[in-house]
């Protein structure tokens, strides 16, 4: 698709109005992060979402409206709180769901009988919706799983080739998504923490709850909480300790793989650097910051192509909370405490196949684990085989963005535990502290045999092997 690129001017915005209602889609600036919109009421172009995105069908979509009048179409009724935080935070970054109108169809619902509606505080997304006559039905403009864009050429990498055409503006200001809350519940609820923080909430309408908190063990959440979410390519890790535990820690384990990157503060980035390729969120005492920086910062790591990331432990109040739930599902909820971290080191032959399964699957049934993967003699840079991929894929592991590389001396330095996937392979790697075939370490004898050439089933039974060998696995 060819996407027309449209400056945020008159001419511009009519250009956008003019395709959206049309029913094409078309990328927005928000002080949030960009949105994919198309027209809220026309089923087919809310679709086209959805494929733009690959995003998962049971996801819903928040409709964005300029005005409150136009709240009469979309919403069945308003509940006297939502009206209240209506006053208090609109325009701004705060989703309410309220019970749906008939018109709003169900794709852009995902089934469910609830719709999210925010009012955007920038003005020219504001403009564009009002320009448009329409409700816009948009979700971040990212790539489904990616980090959300904050900025025109991080939209551009996603977005370009995949929407009717692409509004450039400024840098999103807040950087993080708009706080969504269910007033449809008896006690209104969190459903994702974000540009309006709790505490503020609470002071206009009360006790709110927080969805996925120890408090509330209730569903249905945000559908869209569910999924591995603003994920950088490589896997990344929360570490717990102090600057100078990590500071000793990415020193003694700094060859682990090729390039290290940590995500830190401006306080700790000098120190850090000569140690890993380091990106900082800002000064430590401000969120708003980290919040503006974040999700250009992870993909700063992508562009870096950095092997494995490390993130600091953020705090819990204010608009700290939206910025460590980001950091925490962008890992994948890994984390790991510095004075007892542990890396292994998965080996087969090529890096293309077995390890880098068994590095996916393994990393994701232990996740205080540091994981990766290398091979002795490795197509350095080249994917993992394809038939890897969708074997992993099948137990809901991404590992489609694994570059091989060959194992050195110095990684296994830096490795606590080597684990190879025959006995084969392990008499070939110098003896160096501990090593295990996978087997072994699941307390079983056997290879892991290398499924290369062969059936798309053999290499299922591999990865499905792999995950009971992995699960069995209790302590190291
Ligand atoms: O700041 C934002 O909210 C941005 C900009 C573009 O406005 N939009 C955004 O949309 O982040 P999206 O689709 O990436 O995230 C919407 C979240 C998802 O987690 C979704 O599951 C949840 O809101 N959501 C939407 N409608 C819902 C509903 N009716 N019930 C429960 N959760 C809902
Ligand atoms: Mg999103």
């Amino acid at each position: 698709m060819q996407t027309e690129i449209l400056k945020a001017d008159k001419t511009g915005l009519s250009r956008g109005a003019e395709l959206l209602r049309a029913g094409e889609t078309v990328v927005f600036p928000t002080e949030t992060v960009y949105g994919l919109g198309a027209d809220a009421l026309n089923a087919s172009a809310v679709e086209k979402i959805f494929l733009a995105k690959g995003r998962p069908s049971d996801n819903p979509l928040i409709v964005h409206i300029a005005e409150k009048s136009a709240l009469s179409e979309i919403v069945r009724e308003i509940p006297e709180k939502a009206e209240l935080l209506m006053e208090s935070f609109w325009p701004g970054p705060l989703t309410i769901i309220m019970k749906k109108s008939e018109n709003i169809p169900p794709r852009v619902s995902a089934g469910l009988d609830t719709v999210g509606v925010r009012m955007p505080e920038s003005e020219v997304a504001r403009e564009f919706i009002k320009l448009s006559k329409r409700p816009v039905a948009a979700p971040s403009a990212n790539i489904s799983g990616r980090p959300s864009p904050t900025t025109f050429s991080d939209v551009c990498a996603d977005m370009n080739g995949r929407a009717a055409a692409i509004i450039e503006g400024e840098p999103s200001s807040v950087g993080v998504e708009s706080t969504v809350i269910d007033m449809t519940s008896d006690i209104p609820t969190v459903l994702r923490p974000g540009g309006i923080t709790l505490e503020q909430i609470e002071a206009v309408i009360g006790e709110v709850r927080l969805s996925g908190s120890a408090k509330d063990s209730r569903t249905p959440k945000a559908p869209g909480m569910k999924y591995r979410h603003y994920a950088p390519r490589a896997r990344m890790y929360i570490l717990k300790g102090s600057v100078e535990e990590v500071k000793a820690f990415l020193k003694e384990k700094k060859d682990f793989v090729p390039k290290i990157g940590v995500l830190c503060f401006d306080e700790m980035e000098a120190e850090l650097n000569g140690l890993s390729e380091t990106v900082s969120l800002g000064k430590m005492n401000c969120p708003e910051e980290a919040a503006h920086r974040l999700f250009s910062a992870l993909r700063k790591m992508d562009a870096l192509g950095v092997d494995l990331i490390f993130a600091p432990e953020i705090p819990e109040d204010g608009l700290w909370l939206a910025v460590r739930n980001r950091l925490y599902k962008a890992a994948g909820e890994s984390v790991v405490n510095v004075k007892n971290a542990k890396t292994l080191l998965f080996i087969c032959m090529g890096n293309t196949c077995r390890s880098p399964m068994a590095e996916g699957i393994f990393a994701a049934a232990h996740k205080n684990v540091i994981v990766s993967s290398a091979g002795l003699s490795a197509p350095d840079g080249e994917g993992a085989n394809e038939k890897a991929v969708a074997a992993a894929k099948k137990l809901g592991v991404e590992i489609g963005a694994h570059r091989a590389k060959t194992a050195t001396l110095e990684m296994l330095g830096a490795t606590d535990i080597v684990v190879t996937m025959t006995k084969g392979l392990k008499d070939m790697i110098p003896a160096w502290g501990e090593s295990y075939t996978l087997y072994e370490l699941a307390g079983e004898e056997g290879d892991v045999k290398d499924p290369y050439g062969q059936s798309q089933e053999v290499y299922d039974l591999t990865a499905r092997e792999i995950k009971r060998l992995s699960e069995k696995i209790k302590e190291l």
